[in-house]
């Protein structure tokens, strides 16, 4: 037998059930917030993600799905939605038209080699969302309150933990005293810290490392060494939050695992999930697009990990829906093909049973497949051009002609 490849799962009966509830909820609700729709290719060139995530990331470094085509291109599937929509936004040459705001939404699978365990797939799906051209920090409030707003919708419990990232004024200098207080405690950090310190050293500050945690204890702050706008941004910020009644916690350690942020970042968190329990992050990306070879472009959006909510989501009672139309002997069957055509073509949702059995047996199908209406057509029914329905919740039946069904 074959089976799927480690780390990738198929969304199959109540998981497809709800990773489209999931969707349809999350997609129902950015559209309300006037985002669009969009759709980027799986497959993109390696360097996208190497230049924007970042080649000191783990998630470039260790974990990309990478080989070289047919044509001998260095290709990659996904591992993230953003830069795949950075591309896009400048391939349409979006960032030429200044003073505009661009809002997308995607959803689909992202792809990262990692150990898989409880919550960590290496084949996994996100609901996202990027903004483009607005650098006001009410547009970091409203997208964390429409990430709010989607779990509540959907009935998820979650914490909001906030970090400002700093910008190219404030964080050069925070870095290098960074730096300076972790060569003083370099021999005693772990290898992965170690590293860190000459690539990404900022990464340092969440490392999961229990007693590089506490060698951290008095490491320089960040959100200490703010420039007068991000301290002023940051603020302003936590005043939104606190005016729209959004709990948060303000979270020095959160730099997020991606290279291309800046100023706002944030994470939801669940506590109802084990380790792996960060279930959406985003933030700010204003160099983003330059970076890309694009005009200066303010960027902001977040990711949901849709697999690590599924099993907390909420889900509406599903609904007998349509029609189930039964046999009783074979002349009945090209009837009810017609009969079942008609109810789809008038919109409605129609399941056939091919083979004709009794009354029983088809009020039992019609129950399995979660129909409200159960018709069946049988020797007199046919006869007296009938049909015998029963409405399963209303617990009613009556014979009819055909055509006033
Ligand atoms: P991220 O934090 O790497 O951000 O991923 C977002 C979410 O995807 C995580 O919070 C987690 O719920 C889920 N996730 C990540 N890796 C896995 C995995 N291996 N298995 C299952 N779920 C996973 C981003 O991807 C950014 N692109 C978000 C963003 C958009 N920032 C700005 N715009």
């Amino acid at each position: 037998m074959i089976n799927a490849l480690r780390g990738m799962k198929d969304l199959i009966f109540d998981d497809a059930r709800r990773y489209r509830y999931v969707t349809e909820t999350a997609a129902r609700i950015a559209e309300n917030y006037g985002f669009s729709y969009i759709e980027t290719p799986i497959l993109e060139e390696t360097r996208l993600f190497k230049r924007s995530v970042g080649e000191s990331s783990d998630i470039v470094g260790k974990e990309m799905y990478q080989f070289t085509d047919k044509g001998g291109n260095d290709v990659c599937m996904r591992p993230e939605g953003t830069a795949g929509v950075v591309r896009a936004f400048l391939q349409a040459k979006l960032d030429r038209q200044q003073g505009q705001k661009y809002r997308f939404y995607y959803f689909g699978p992202m792809f990262r080699y990692e150990r898989p365990q409880k919550g960590r797939l290496r084949q996994f799906h996100q609901f996202g969302v990027e903004s483009f051209g607005e650098k006001s920090v009410e547009e970091d409030f409203t997208l964390i309150r429409m990430l709010a707003d989607i779990f509540d919708a959907l009935g998820i419990r979650y914490r909001v933990l906030v970090n400002s990232l700093g910008c190219d004024v404030c964080r050069p200098p925070y870095r290098e005293s960074l730096v300076e207080h972790l060569e003083g405690i370099r021999d005693e950090l772990c290898d992965d810290c170690r590293r860190r310190i000459e690539s990404n050293p900022i990464r340092v500050l969440d490392c999961k490392n229990e007693h590089c945690q506490e060698l951290l204890a008095d490491a320089p702050r960040l959100t200490h060494a703010l420039c007068d706008r991000c301290a002023a941004d940051f603020s302003r910020l936590q005043e939104l939050l606190t005016s729209a009644q959004i709990p948060y916690t303000v979270d020095p350690n959160l730099v997020r695992g991606l290279d291309y942020y800046s100023g706002t970042a944030f994470e939801f968190v669940s506590d109802e999930i084990g380790a792996q329990s960060a279930i959406a992050g985003g933030g700010r990306y204003d160099r983003l697009v330059e970076f890309l070879g694009g005009r200066p472009t303010p960027g902001i959006g977040f990711a949901i990990g849709i697999e690590r909510i599924m099993e907390l989501v909420q889900m509406p009672e599903s609904e007998r829906r349509g029609w189930y139309f039964g046999a009783m002997l074979p002349d009945a069957l090209g009837p009810i093909l017609d009969l079942a055509h008609a109810k789809r073509l008038a919109g409605e949702r129609a399941v056939v049973e091919y083979h004709p059995k009794g009354l029983k047996a088809h009020l039992k199908g019609a129950d399995k497949v979660g129909a409200r209406y159960c018709a069946v057509l049988g020797e007199d029914e046919l006869a007296a051009g009938t049909i015998w329905v029963k409405d399963l919740v209303e617990k009613e039946e009556r014979t009819v002609p055909i055509d006033q069904l």
